[in-house]
């Protein structure tokens, strides 16, 4: 297998992916609407994860293409979670890539605590050879729910999996606390976005 030329394909659609949502933001902040998007992260999937997760699965390497979904990985974090919804609606009307799973995290939140919206989609990218359709796994949360799941990752690391129960029960009502933050906020999201405006107005005004 060699793993340079299978995973350069990802690395295109990873690096045009985030050129992409970010450009949702751009546009957004130009034209002074609230942007549903905050800020867009991507990487491709580390080769050892790669195995790791072929040897959980029981996985043949023909089968990495089509049963391993995040080889390419984005994020979108939003401030609002109905901005989730926005962002949501955004990329299904693109004609650049085609919906092929949803998970919905946040109506249906992880055991652990976790939420977030999950969207895999199909995407073609232009090779020398013509073009190839890749899945691309793309997570969309606010930054209360990418914050909990930083940690809980980092804990997870940490400690193999096997996090101790006093810390998991933490972790529980942490994540509760974030998803409270989140209808806390979005309670006075009229007021924040106004706020925004004003101050982004400010800003652009100084850079003209
Ligand atoms: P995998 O085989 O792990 O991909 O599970 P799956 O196919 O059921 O996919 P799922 O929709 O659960 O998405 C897996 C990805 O979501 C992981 O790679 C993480 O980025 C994220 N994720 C899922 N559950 C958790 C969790 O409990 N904690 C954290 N921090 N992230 C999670
Ligand atoms: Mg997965």
């Amino acid at each position: 297998m060699d793993w340079e030329v299978f995973l350069n394909p990802y690395n295109q659609a990873v690096d045009e992916l985030k050129i992409k949502f970010k450009g949702i933001r751009e546009q957004c902040v130009i034209e002074n609407k609230h942007t549903p998007v905050e800020f867009v992260t991507g990487r491709v999937k580390p080769i050892a994860s790669i195995l790791d997760k072929m040897k959980r699965k029981n996985l043949s390497i023909e089968e990495v293409e089509t049963e391993i979904q995040d080889i390419a990985g984005l994020r979108i974090m939003c401030q609002f979670v109905d901005d989730i919804y926005a962002v949501i609606e955004l990329l299904q009307k693109r004609n650049d890539l085609e919906f092929v799973e949803i998970r919905d995290y946040i109506t249906n939140k992880k055991p652990s605590g976790y939420r977030s919206f999950h969207v895999v989609v199909s995407y073609p990218v232009q090779t020398v050879d013509g073009e190839k359709r890749l899945l691309v796994e793309i997570q969309i949360r606010t930054l209360a729910m990418n914050f909990w799941a930083t940690i809980e990752h980092s804990l997870n690391y940490k400690y193999g999996g096997a996090i101790p129960t006093n810390i998991e029960e933490r972790l529980q009502r942490a994540a509760e606390a974030a998803f409270r933050l989140d209808e806390e906020m979005s309670l006075i999201k009229g007021e924040i976005q106004e706020a925004q405006k004003i101050f982004e107005l400010k800003e652009s005004r100084k850079r003209t």
